[in-house]
């Protein structure tokens, strides 16, 4: 088979390229601990219930001796479970959401909390509310005929 010298040339380059390429991602690896992501945590999201941290009577607001606040939400079509808490303000609160059924979100506007709610795995993150109001709680993931009306609240008090 003939092949042109020029086209030769330019597929030597494109290879070369290539494997310039693969050999960085290698050593990037293996010198920069390159990985998966490792903290990752899943969750059984069809046992929720049976769950301690996610059965129902353990949802919502917890206060600890400490004073840290902790807040356990599950989402499904089409809420959020429970669908009303109450907070402080000026609180660091640690959200834990996980959800019963689909990809779900929540969008809380004026504060950092927008994240997905992907069945199996736990979505935890922190916020503080700055001051006391109404808070919408807003899936921001479709999930279905719905979504638009998924949706809760949260209570912020002084
Ligand atoms: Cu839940 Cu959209």
């Amino acid at each position: 088979m003939h092949i042109d010298p020029l086209e030769k040339q330019w597929a030597q380059i494109v290879l070369a390229i290539c494997g310039l390429f693969v050999t960085l991602i290698i050593i990037d690896a293996l010198f920069h601990n390159i990985t998966t992501p490792g903290n990752v945590e899943t969750i059984d999201s069809a046992s929720l219930h049976l769950s301690e941290e996610f059965a129902e009577d353990n949802l919502g607001v917890h206060r600890d001796e400490n004073g840290n606040v902790s807040v356990k939400m599950v989402a499904g079509r089409y809420s959020f479970f429970p669908k009303e808490i109450s907070v402080p303000a000026e609180t660091n609160i640690t959200f834990r959401w996980v959800s019963i059924d689909v990809l779900h979100g929540v969008h809380v506007p004026m504060t950092n909390m927008s994240t997905m709610i992907v069945p199996g795995f736990v979505a935890e993150l922190q916020t503080s509310f700055p001051k006391p109001g109404d808070y919408p709680m807003l899936c921001n993931e479709y999930c279905g005929l719905g979504h638009d009306h998924m949706w809760g609240r949260i209570d912020v008090v002084e």
